[in-house]
């Protein structure tokens, strides 16, 4: 299939839009976004859509359905409600972590746009709208808060997550302020509030929504399996912790006088760990640490870390968040230290729809013989847009499972059956919707 080559070409083109020279990086509402944006934007065009960016910084590609009878598109308001098609909405992420690979994202969002193509040069008309969304954050790497950028699409972006603040102080609020030119929050008048982050659509218009990822894990290469379909996405937790102390000198401060808040820190990262090790399908990560006042001979004062808790089961997450709350508690009496839990990031566990995973499945099966059900440990898009429609996946196998690294890699004989299985999907639904 001649589109593989093209929907490769496109992923490299988009792994080379980067915030860090050398490196892929790309976060929330950053100068490399904005090209990304721009770039997947013109491919959307090119696929036929109608492209907007909204508040939240998401990418939007809209095709309007074409039905049989009919000479031209079906707009919203052009009829009856009850005649009006209905919305399906493919896509992922455009943001990355740091140092990333090309894929995790990227490819939920050009796989559909090149699904398109391959219907467009076939002359397939689709009885239904088709929305492509690149969404701007998923990653939580600015805020350590993942999903903005579905949330935002969705309105459902808390006033607590638009209040945490970056490593610059700046606010989600203010971040999204800033990048829409409106004026910042901090110097509003009361009352005024531009900022309007509303559902892009209503429950009752969704078809659902339907996001293809990388599987990110070694499950498909060892059964052999080019993609397969999710039934669950794990619920995640994510905290930032704020150890305190006393700063002093390194030289003349004897070890048990100190109150070394790095100290604390590393031991409850160790905890953390032994206590994951130790519980079945517990993962508990620290990924991000900063010390202060940051100097080679001064006891740390301060130590901020971030903690990424999951289990696919939502009571053994809330059961360990405990124990390990219990374990801070302890390690900081011990030490003569303070430390300060915020919450960033909350969500249960997700159910993927049993009727659109099975529609997903029916293509899976007829373009590799097989299907195979996985439960993600990652988190996707997915989460977010399940709180607004019924949402499917399809996972595609990586080489090794691994991900959020550079070496990230699809076999392109892998993307061709991804894109097969997506094409297929389509044109079921359009016949199915007829
Ligand atoms: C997203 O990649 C996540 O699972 O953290
Ligand atoms: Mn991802
Ligand atoms: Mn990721």
């Amino acid at each position: 299939m001649k589109t593989v080559a093209l929907l490769r070409s496109m992923l490299d083109e988009l792994g080379g839009i980067t915030d860090e020279p050398g490196r892929l990086t790309r976060t929330f509402l950053s100068p490399a976004m904005e090209r990304a944006v721009k770039l997947a934007g013109c491919w959307m065009q090119d696929a036929g859509m109608d492209v907007r960016v909204d508040q939240a910084g998401n990418l939007i590609g809209r095709l309007e359905a074409i039905q049989v009878g009919r000479t031209g598109p079906v707009r919203r308001g052009g009829a009856g409600r009850s005649a009006l098609p209905k919305t399906l909405i493919l896509g992922s992420h455009l943001d990355t972590v740091r140092d990333a690979g090309k894929y995790d994202g990227a490819l939920g969002v050009l796989l559909p746009v090149v699904a398109l193509y391959e219907l467009n040069s076939r002359g397939v008309k689709l009885p239904f709208h088709v929305e492509i969304v690149g969404f701007a954050e998923e990653e939580g790497v600015r805020f350590a808060s993942a999903y903005l950028g579905s949330q935002g699409y969705t309105g459902r972006l808390k006033r607590q997550t638009l209040e945490l603040r970056d490593a610059d102080g700046v606010s989600v609020r203010e971040a999204i302020e800033r990048w829409n030119g409106l004026p910042s929050s901090r110097s509003k008048r009361v009352g005024v509030n531009t900022l309007h982050l509303k559902p892009a659509h209503r429950r009752d218009e969704l078809l659902g929504y339907v996001e293809a990822h990388i599987e990110q894990g070694p499950v498909l290469e060892a059964e052999k399996l080019a993609v397969g379909v999710v039934s669950a996405i794990a619920g995640q937790s994510r905290y930032r912790l704020t150890w305190t102390g006393k700063a002093g000198h390194a030289g003349t401060t004897p070890m048990n006088l100190r109150r070394d808040a790095f100290a604390g820190a590393a031991e409850f990262a160790l905890a953390a760990e032994k206590l994951a090790q130790a519980t079945p399908g517990l993962v508990a990560t620290v990924g991000s640490l900063a010390v202060r006042p940051g100097a080679a001979n001064v006891i740390p004062s301060e130590a901020v870390h971030t903690l990424d808790v999951r289990q696919a089961r939502d009571t053994a997450r809330q059961k360990a968040l405990f124990q390990l709350g219990r374990l801070a508690e302890k390690i900081a009496r011990k030490r003569g230290l303070k430390v300060a839990w915020q919450r960033t990031q909350d969500n249960a566990a997700v159910n993927c729809s049993p009727q659109l995973t099975a529609r997903l499945e029916r293509s899976v099966n007829t373009v590799q013989g097989r299907s195979l059900r996985l439960v993600s440990g990652a988190g996707h898009d997915a989460v977010a847009m399940s709180a607004l429609t019924p949402v499917a996946m399809l996972f595609v196998r990586c080489r090794g499972g691994l991900s959020h690294h550079p070496d990230e890699h699809v076999a392109p004989k892998d993307l061709g059956v991804a894109l097969k299985v997506m094409v297929d999907f389509l044109e079921r639904l359009a016949a199915d919707a007829k």
